[in-house]
């Protein structure tokens, strides 16, 4: 059972929920790295820490732009923006392993990605960077790349175990809603 905790007042974002069918846009490239992509980072990181994700990419709060904010860290104190990213390498080592996320919240399965990848980004400066990603990082990276191409990672599961999903967070999401106006009507 899931019990919605009323929201605070911050500057957090709703993230968008599975099977919403705006998760499934494709997000068009950042035109200008100005403040308002610095101030969508700074509350994309402020929601993913207060959601206590690893990862959230713009498309997941509905914005259809190629902007990804990451922290693996175990101390969430290695904050990293990608704009515009590409995956310019991709090691032929693959790696099934366990993932969740913010948009299907709950649920924990296999999906198989590269090891390690390298990825080039623009920074919050406007800079052209490239990372070596491996480990966790690495899946990361994969995993919120997919979002801005309309992908959510349920996606590579079997059509039974998508759907066993999306009945349950259809249901859930009702429920979470029917508590949400019985806390209102009170
Ligand atoms: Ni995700």
């Amino acid at each position: 059972m899931f019990f919605p905790e009323p929201r605070p007042v911050m500057s957090s974002l709703a993230i968008l929920r599975y099977p919403d069918p705006r998760l499934h846009t494709v997000a068009q490239p950042v035109a200008a790295v100005d403040a308002r992509i610095r101030e969508l980072a700074a509350q994309m990181f402020e929601t993913m820490y207060e959601a206590k994700g690893i990862g959230l990419a713009a498309t997941q709060v509905n914005v259809h732009e190629r902007l990804i904010v990451i922290d693996v860290s175990e101390e969430r104190d290695q904050p990293m923006v990608l704009i515009n990213p590409e995956i310019t390498w991709a090691s032929d080592e693959k790696r099934l392993g366990e993932e969740g996320c913010l948009s299907v919240p709950g649920i924990y399965d296999g999906v198989e990605r590269a090891t390690s990848v390298k990825v080039q980004a623009l920074d919050l400066d406007g800079q052209l960077r490239t990372h070596q990603a491996e480990g966790m990082l690495a899946v990361c990276i994969q995993h919120e790349m997919d979002h801005l191409l309309g992908k959510v990672f349920v996606e590579y599961l079997s059509p039974l175990k998508r759907n066993r999903i999306k009945t349950k967070l259809v249901k859930q999401q009702r429920d979470d809603e029917r508590y949400a106006d019985k806390a209102r009507a009170r």
